[in-house]
């Protein structure tokens, strides 16, 4: 089969990252005899040097006419000061939003050679976690009315939480449906103590647990999951909540791995063109020094032919080939803790002779 796939690189360590992914991807395509044809679009920061905005019309149409879209990160200080619409991380929630992704799908699981870089104390995480973060994305706090009046106390800012029940119940199917080809569990994160939109978010969830018998779900109120999830891991299975509460979550989740740098994800809508993207940032700090980790941009082009291309076979091969690297002990420096480390380039080899 053919594939063709649109690369948005964007900044810092973007590019290194996903050159990895492509070198992966294209010895995998040799393999098992398929086609991925590449091309790159501009996005975040290097976008506004090259074309004076962080997310050109001619990206959206590339990403839109692909089959599927791989990332790397955008960002970086030398744009921080520039107004919020003209910010790289803009161009993140407008691709977003023109390819209709609500759904970001954020695995965190232990990986058992990965188990001293946790930093929970060892009898907490004795039997690992595998936990997939159900975040909304294309809604909330993100997207809600914004801006400047002046108020009691003079000058304000306001940004507005809402959702619709339409909203929540795209939403809650798609993670009742994860949580079935999971472990059945499933934990509704909100602040229902507090937030109207919470407590719609709650009854909704609700509704749609009624269709899903076989899945047991529960809420859980945000505060206490975050604290849940040093505390006890393993409790969870699948997550499903807010746009913001699951950016903040799923940031927790990853450092609970050991590492962030190994963390994949999907964005999906309701057409089988997704992104995926590491949940990592552009690391402007280290980007062409070849010191980052590809992993988890590796691994999201595995749910890219999972989740998008129905590629079970050969997304399964690139996990197990990371797997293998990782349990004969090479690391990037981000988990190599002062030992021997291997560059982008080097442990990237070390997967596709995995392949
Ligand atoms: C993420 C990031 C983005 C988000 C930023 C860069 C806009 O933190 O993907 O988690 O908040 O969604
Ligand atoms: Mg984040």
């Amino acid at each position: 089969m053919k594939y063709n796939i649109a690369l948005l690189k964007g900044d810092g360590i973007g590019p290194e990252i996903v050159d990895s992914a492509v070198r992966v991807l294209t010895a995998l395509g040799e393999k098992f005899g398929h086609e991925f044809n590449f091309t790159p679009y501009d996005i975040g920061g290097v976008a506004i040097d090259k074309h004076g905005e962080p997310l050109p019309k001619a990206t959206v149409e590339g990403c839109l006419n692909s089959d599927s879209v791989l990332l790397g990160a955008v960002g970086g200080p030398k744009w921080d000061t520039l107004p919020g619409n003209m910010r790289p991380e803009k161009a993140l929630l407008g691709i977003r939003e023109a390819m209709g992704l609500f759904t970001n799908l954020r695995p965190a699981k232990l990986y058992s050679a990965l188990k001293d870089d946790c930093p929970l104390r060892s009898d907490i995480v004795e039997n690992g976690f595998d936990i997939m973060i159900v975040r909304e994305l294309t809604g909330g706090i993100y997207f809600g009315e914004r801006g400047m009046r002046e108020g009691k106390y003079g000058e304000e800012a306001y940004d507005t939480e809402c959702y619709s029940r339409m909203e929540i119940e795209r939403i809650a199917r798609v993670a009742f449906e994860t949580a079935k080809k999971r472990r059945c569990n499933l934990i509704s994160i909100d602040k229902a103590n507090v937030l109207e939109s919470s407590r719609l978010w709650r009854k909704v969830v609700h509704e749609i647990a009624a269709e899903y018998p076989e899945v047991s779900c529960s809420d859980m109120l945000v505060d206490n999951a975050a604290m849940q999830l040093v505390r006890n891991p393993a409790q969870f299975d699948v997550i499903v909540t807010s746009n913001m509460f699951g950016d903040i979550l799923s940031d927790e989740a990853s450092q609970i791995t050991g590492s962030i740098g190994m963390l994949p994800s999907a964005s999906l809508g309701e057409t089988s063109r997704g992104l995926y993207e590491p949940i990592h940032g552009s690391a402007p700090d280290i980007a062409g020094k070849g010191l980052a980790n590809p992993i988890a941009t590796i691994l999201s082009a595995a749910m890219m032919l999972l989740y998008s291309f129905g590629l079970s076979a050969e997304s399964d091969c690139i996990v197990s080939a990371v797997d293998k690297v990782l349990s004969c002990g090479y690391r990037t420096a981000d988990i190599a803790h002062g030992g021997e480390s291997l560059s982008t380039d080097a442990i990237t080899d070390k997967i596709i002779e995995n392949i």
